[in-house]
Parts: C-alpha cells; sequence; structure tokens
C-alpha cells in the first residue's frame, strides 16, 4: 500500500556528522528526527546494566521485552528515555561506544529494533539517522542519502565532542573504537552497513554544516518533484 508520509533515511559510517545533518533537516522540514543509533545505544545500557549475556539468546530476548525506548522532545533537543529514565548523555559514553557495535550485531536486537524504528516511521513525515535506514528499515524511503567522510576528519570531530563532555580518552581510542565499530558494521551477517542503490552519496570532508545542508535540501526539493 502506498504510503502518504515522507521518509528520509540517512545513512553511513560512525562519526560522519550524519545525526547533525538529520537533527537540522528535520527542524527546517518540521519533520520528526528519529535517531536510530540512541535505540542501539539505549540496548547495550540496558544489557551492561542487567550483566546480560550476549551469546544467551532467551537471556536477551527476554531483556528485549523489557526494554522501552521512547524519544521525547526537550526544547530544541531531543531526549532519551529508557524505562523512563532519561539516558542521553549516559549512552554517549564511550564505555558503550566500545560495546555497542557487539549489541547491535545480534540477531534478535536488529529484529527488535527494526520493527520500532518500522512503527515510529509510520504515518508521519520523518528523518531517520542510521547504518541500514535506507537498506532495511525504510528499503522505499523517499530519499536515502549515504554519509561518508575522510577516517581523520571524523575522529578529529568525534575526539573533540568526547573533550568537550569531559572524557579523557587519546586519539588512538577514537581512532581505533571508529575502526572497529565500521569492522563490525559492515561485516555483520544481519543487515550490514552498505550504501542503497539509490542513495546520494554525501562526502562531507570538506563542508562546513550549512553547506550540507543545503546539498540534502536541494536532493529533497528534487524527490519532491519527481514524485
Ligand atoms: O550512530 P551511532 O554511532 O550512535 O550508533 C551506535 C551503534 O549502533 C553503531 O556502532 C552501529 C549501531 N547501529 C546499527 O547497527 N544500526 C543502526 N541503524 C544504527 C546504529
Amino acid at each position: 500500500m502506498a504510503r502518504n508520509n515522507f521518509v528520509i533515511a540517512i545513512d553511513g559510517f560512525s562519526s560522519c556528522g550524519k545525526s547533525t545533518v538529520a537533527k537540522a533537516l528535520a527542524k527546517k522540514l518540521h519533520f520528526v528526527f528519529i535517531d536510530s543509533g540512541a535505540m542501539y545505544r539505549a540496548v547495550t545500557l540496558f544489557f551492561l546494566r542487567n550483566n546480560i549475556d550476549l551469546l544467551d539468546t532467551d537471556a536477551i530476548e527476554s531483556a528485549l521485552e523489557n526494554i522501552h525506548i521512547d524519544f521525547v522532545p526537550d526544547g530544541g533537543k531531543l531526549q532519551i528515555l529508557l524505562n523512563d529514565e532519561d539516558v542521553t548523555e549516559e549512552i554517549r559514553m564511550m564505555y558503550i561506544s566500545d560495546m555497542v557495535s557487539e549489541v547491535s550485531a545480534i540477531k534478535e536486537v536488529r529484529h527488535a529494533m527494526v520493527a520500532q524504528q518500522q512503527k515510529l516511521g509510520k504515518r508521519r513525515n520523518i528523518v531517520m539517522d542510521g547504518r541500514d535506514i535506507g537498506t532495511t528499515v525504510f528499503p522505499d524511503a523517499d530519499l536515502k542519502i549515504f554519509m561518508t567522510a575522510n577516517p581523520r576528519v571524523r575522529a578529529e570531530r568525534r575526539f573533540a565532542e568526547l573533550a568537550a563532555k569531559g572524557e579523557t580518552v587519546t586519539m588512538e581510542d577514537v581512532i581505533d573504537n571508529l575502526a572497529h565499530r565500521d569492522h563490525i558494521d559492515s561485516t555483520r551477517e544481519e543487515s550490514p552497513l552498505r550504501q542503497a542503490d539509490d542513495a546520494f552519496v554525501l562526502d562531507n570532508s570538506t563542508l562546513d554544516q550549512e553547506q550540507q545542508l543545503n546539498i540534502v535540501l536541494e536532493q529533497y526539493e528534487k524527490r519532491k518533484r519527481d514524485q
């Protein structure tokens, strides 16, 4: 059945600036922004807190039944609630980044999150960013953007972000974490990170935020005209 909402999928490697573009775009178009990575991060936090064995499928399935994730607008920001607790800050910590790719490679976790993401994207205009949005979650998305950036630029951005939050990490830690996540994200069996054939590729290594937003808006206008 044809949808009557507009879905924008933004995928790409870690720390490519996907959520910055996605947020700005959603704001400009008055669409709902959904950060799918935050959902995998919240699941990781829950698994760590509850000592879930990542090889125990039964434990994983019952844990997933007890996880409820919500997005709540908070001024210009978005709060992420895990079972009603605000975990927005905690899920960005390095100890979560170190585990999140392992957790998000688990088949049961992916099935549960993809189903929730598809529900969140029903009947409303959305911008969703992640790794498999244009390939698995919304293969029929109206606009697909695949973002890339030079690895050094990505690591510098991520390092600056963590340092601003007071985390004591080295540049080497950040480079290792990004390389590790890229590897797991793109080689996992279940919906690996890959560019959709019909995605527009945006390499933002040398672009500022305004330039990126303008390029994506141009693509949006083009798709609207072609519809
Ligand atoms: O976008 P992010 O860095 O916050 O995402 C955290 C992790 O979640 C990332 O390493 C891979 C995983 N992820 C995923 O597997 N599928 C998505 N749609 C979004 C994120």
